[in-house]
């Protein structure tokens, strides 16, 4: 949850900043802000006695045109600067709770991503000491903490330095609880700014003639692809001459930075009006390159339609990570979790796994009893959602305590980030490879973690003899998933026109039921979360066998009904389901294939016959394109919607 940036070297900070936080929005926008410092002209370019400079700092509510608008307005010299893109948690959206915050005196400005959860007691502590607050924010106690740590530390004759302030910032750290990480300028040191990062993502990146330090990678890659990436704890000062790093401890760091690789600038929109609406389209291509890198072409067939020490599916992964692995337990938040519900259902019912689904938030403070030979896997497109992040690390170090190698920590990430602090977490990785997705509401992260959950399940089904249907079984599967993209391609073509048509009778809709059985219950669940995020209409997703439990109360003529039937083993259930909503009026809008058994449905969003294993690749999509067109058709901000930020870095 929202974005910093740092710069200091040869050009004007503002613009850069300004570039880094455009990148960093998807991580909040409620409100953003910069500060700058401005050396006078006969300041020496070092981090070390430089003359007191100006600082500038500039707020704007509201997304980051307000504050670009200032900027153009009013300036914000200097070639040294810390810049924030904000998602609210402590304090309204308004200009006063903006980053940077400053101290009393307006020569300290701290840049927050996190949470700094003893702020309260910090705060009480120096207003009896007479400080006076001007925002409702957390952040606001570091810059008055850090404005005495050097008042006091100047008192005893130290000179104002890069180095100073260095030493100011490794002594207030250990009075802030938490997750965050942060940037810090102080106006008597225009030649050096410091950064740190406490389990909250931070990176260096080296440019020419300049040092920039960011959230995420995105804000880098325009300017350098050398990047150092901070560990946990880590603090940093930054002047135009260079880096040091230490450790928590206060330890020097040496350390190589890394080359980044991958697009990971944010791209356009190329002629789509949102980025949803075209990573919505770039899913066959998502498809096609998950094909291409993990279904291996056969040689030729030796009877059986796989030759002999070959792979149905070729996953980057260890043989270690399939061996004597007995249950599996899934940790996700969101769109991720209804991922790794479909991943579940395909790991029991294709591989024949135990697996079970934990809510991250839920699963930190009430794990379930510890089990031998498990295998956990995090599911997080952004490898940065701090729930998910917890709960590995919490698994990790509670089997770490157990003696019995049997119940030794085997943790799996499947991310679309991984050089994110996921990455960095647990050994084992299974990048998704969707490309950077810019829509807050994810659509073609989540089509490629359903890939890479049948890939999973498919090599664990593998191993074990053709799991629980047997090879021929498991070929088939691969057969049609070869078919995919091309499929995907038609079906995105053809439900674009007929939901946006659609979207128009949803003008008035308050609430939505989403109803699927089976593997496509998840479905049902992403498709309302998609619908509640991006139209803000109030939708559930049930599975269908529920609903005359109780939600079916809530069913008349003013509630459209869709319904997920594909051919299978709850094919007529649903149906039947489907027929108990349409005789409480209910608009039933069916996605399923078309035919005699179909045409009950108001209205039908047809979807090709598949196996139903592998059906939810296409049902997801009306999906998406329903939600995209409803909300687009209310000309709401699809791309970022209200109180919402893509990647979810507090608890
Ligand atoms: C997706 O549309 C949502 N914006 C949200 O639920 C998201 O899936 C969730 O925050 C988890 O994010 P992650 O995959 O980056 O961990």
């Amino acid at each position: 949850m929202c974005g910093i940036v740092a710069v200091i070297g040869s050009r004007e900070a503002a613009p850069l900043l300004l570039e880094g936080l455009r990148q960093l929005e998807y991580r909040g926008y409620d409100s953003a802000g910069l500060a700058t410092v401005q050396a006078p002209l006969e300041a020496p370019a070092s981090g070390d006695q430089g003359a007191p400079g100006q600082l500038t700092c500039l707020r704007a509510e509201g997304k980051l045109v307000n504050l670009t608008a200032r900027f153009d307005a009013v300036g914000a010299p200097g070639h040294c600067g810390i810049g924030h893109t904000r998602w609210a948690t402590h304090g309204k959206p308004e200009e006063r709770n903006a980053h940077p915050h400053l101290d009393g005196s307006g020569q300290v400005a701290v840049v927050q991503n996190g949470i700094i959860e003893n702020y309260r007691s910090l705060r009480e502590q120096l207003q009896a000491e007479g400080v006076v607050f001007r925002s409702d924010t957390d952040t606001e106690v570091i810059p008055h903490l850090l404005a005495r740590q050097l008042a006091s530390l100047q008192d005893q004759g130290r000179v104002a330095s890069g180095s100073l302030l260095l030493e100011a910032v490794q002594l207030v750290l250990p009075q802030l609880q938490g997750a965050y990480a942060l940037a810090v300028v102080w106006a008597a040191v225009p030649g050096g700014l410091v950064v740190a990062r406490r389990q909250a993502p931070l990176l260096i990146g080296l440019g020419e003639g300049e040092f920039l330090c960011a959230s995420d990678t995105p804000a880098l890659a325009g300017f350098t692809r050398t990047i150092l990436p901070l560990e946990d704890g880590e603090v940093a000062l930054l002047t135009p001459l260079g880096i040091e790093l230490y450790n928590g401890a206060g330890v020097r760091q040496q350390r190589n930075p890394s080359l980044l690789t991958g697009t990971e600038h944010v791209a356009d929109k190329r002629s789509f009006r949102h980025f949803m609406h075209k990573e919505i389209h770039e899913q066959s291509e998502t498809a096609a390159l998950w094909v291409a890198r993990h279904l291996p072409e056969l040689g030729s067939d030796t009877g059986g339609g796989n030759p002999a020490g070959s792979s149905l599916v070729a996953l980057p992964l260890d043989e270690a990570v399939f061996e004597g692995v007995e249950r599996i337990q899934i940790l996700a938040c969101g769109t991720s979790r209804h991922a790794a519900l479909v991943g579940a259902y395909l790991l029991e019912q294709l591989a024949g796994i135990p697996a079970s689904v934990f809510y991250a938030s839920e699963f930190r403070y009430a794990p379930p009893p510890l089990g031998p030979h498990t295998l956990t896997i995090g599911v997080t497109q952004s490898g940065e959602t701090a729930d998910t992040l917890a709960a590995l690390l919490m698994e990790q170090e509670r089997r770490l305590l157990v003696a019995d190698p049997a119940y030794a920590p085997k943790l799996l990430g499947i991310t679309n980030r991984p050089e994110s602090s996921l990455g960095r977490l647990v050994p084992h990785i299974l990048d998704i490879g969707a490309g950077i997705e810019v829509g807050v509401a994810a659509t073609k992260t989540f089509l490629a973690q359903l890939l890479a959950f049948y890939g999973l399940a498919l090599a664990f089904a593998e191993r074990r003899g053709g799991g629980v249907h047997g090879p021929a079984k498991l070929r088939s599967l691969v057969a049609a998933l070869r078919l995919l993209p091309a499929q995907l391609q038609q079906l995105v073509i053809d439900h674009d026109q007929r939901c946006a048509d659609l979207a128009h009778l949803f003008t008035d809709t308050q609430d939505v039921i989403f109803l699927g059985r089976g593997i496509n219950y998840p479905i049902a669940l992403e498709g309302a979360l998609k619908l509640k995020e991006i139209s803000y209409i109030h939708a559930e997703g049930y599975p269908a066998g529920e609903m005359k439990h109780g939600p079916i109360a809530l069913l008349d003529a003013r509630v459209p009904v869709v319904s997920i039937a594909m051919p299978g083993l709850v094919f007529e259930k649903v149906l039947s389901n489907a027929q108990e909503a349409k005789a409480r009026d209910a608009q039933l809008i069916g996605v399923a294939p078309q035919g005699p058994d179909t045409d009950l449905f108001d209205t039908l969003l047809p979807v090709p016959e598949i196996d139903e294993l592998l059906s939810p690749l296409l049902t997801v999509i009306p999906m998406q394109l329903l939600s995209y067109h409803i909300a687009a058709h209310r000309g709401l901000d699809v791309d970022q919607p209200r109180n919402l930020a893509k990647s979810v870095t507090v608890e």
